[in-house]
């Protein structure tokens, strides 16, 4: 296997969102910081990133960090009425969510109150939230940033998602919604130099010792990949196997080069 050839103990650049390889770029850091405040202060907050950039594996950071002071519900498929939103809360609760809407409220609202005066206030985190179909499912989300108690809210939320809910929550219809957005951050591709921590990074959490991408290796993944780290991890493994195949312990750009050009990227010319 790859991994007893190059001294791994793991896959290094594996697909999941799995936040023990987080690398703290400033913009990862910088946002995890801001989502953290906004939980602390229970804002509404918003983290919008393109697709691969990094918005789920910072998600599970998050919660590793906070889980324990405070229950989590996380939302991971917000295709959802504002009903069926209602009720995947009050299962996130451990409740059994009762069937009409003002119920399902006041069952929500006494559990938000109990967890308050247990000093834990809930953290509800929805992912992907540029699938929530409709707006009456906006609007019952900022309707849940009603439940206050003197004044201080009982729910920290936070919305993930690409950009295009950005430019959606940007229309006139979402003006209620945007005024009680506490905080929100745009995450951002990597820079050339962060990749090249990024690389080596993933590297050392999977327990290799020595990096074998060279310079330019990491340099033509920064522009094949514009610094999106799920880009980078394709590359990064099928240059890791075709170099295994070779039993070469080096990668050099070239083997970069074709491995854009097999997954269909532009080979970092422009
Ligand atoms: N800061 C980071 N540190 C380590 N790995 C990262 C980082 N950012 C992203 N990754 C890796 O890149 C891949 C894509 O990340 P993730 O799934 O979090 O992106 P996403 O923004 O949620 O994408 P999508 O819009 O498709 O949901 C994952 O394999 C993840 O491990
Ligand atoms: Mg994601």
């Amino acid at each position: 296997m790859f991994r007893e050839f190059f001294g791994f103990r793991e896959k290094p650049f594996g697909k999941t969102p799995n936040p023990a390889y987080l690398y703290e770029s400033p913009h990862h850091r910088e946002a995890l910081a801001r989502l953290e405040y906004a939980i602390e202060e229970k804002e509404l907050a918003l983290l919008y990133g393109d697709v691969g950039s990094g918005k789920t594996t910072l998600s599970r950071a998050l919660i590793d960090r906070i889980a324990g002071a405070r229950p989590v519900i996380l939302i991971i498929n917000p295709t959802l009425s504002p009903a069926q939103l209602l009720r995947s809360i009050a299962s996130g609760f451990g409740l059994t969510p009762k069937h009409h809407r003002a119920d399902l409220l006041d069952q929500i609202y006494s559990k938000l109150y109990e967890l308050y005066e247990e000093r834990r206030e809930p953290v509800l985190i929805i992912d992907e939230a540029q699938l929530i179909p409709k707006k009456a499912t906006f609007e019952e989300i900022r309707l849940l940033t009603n439940f206050q108690l003197d004044d201080e809210n009982l729910l920290s939320i936070v919305l993930i998602g690409q950009p295009e809910l950005k430019e959606r929550l940007s229309h006139k219809a979402y003006r209620a919604l945007r005024q009680r957005i506490g905080i929100q951050y745009s995450l951002r591709s990597l820079s050339e130099e962060e990749t090249a921590h990024y690389v080596n990074h993933r590297i050392r959490v999977a327990g290799g010792s020595v990096n074998p991408f060279t310079m330019e290796a990491m340099s033509a993944m920064f522009r094949c990949s514009e610094g999106i780290p799920r880009v980078i991890n394709t590359l990064a493994t099928t240059a890791l196997l075709d170099a295994y195949g070779d039993e070469s312990s080096t990668i050099d750009a070239g083997r970069i080069l074709a491995a854009a050009r097999e997954h269909g990227l532009d080979g970092g010319q422009g």
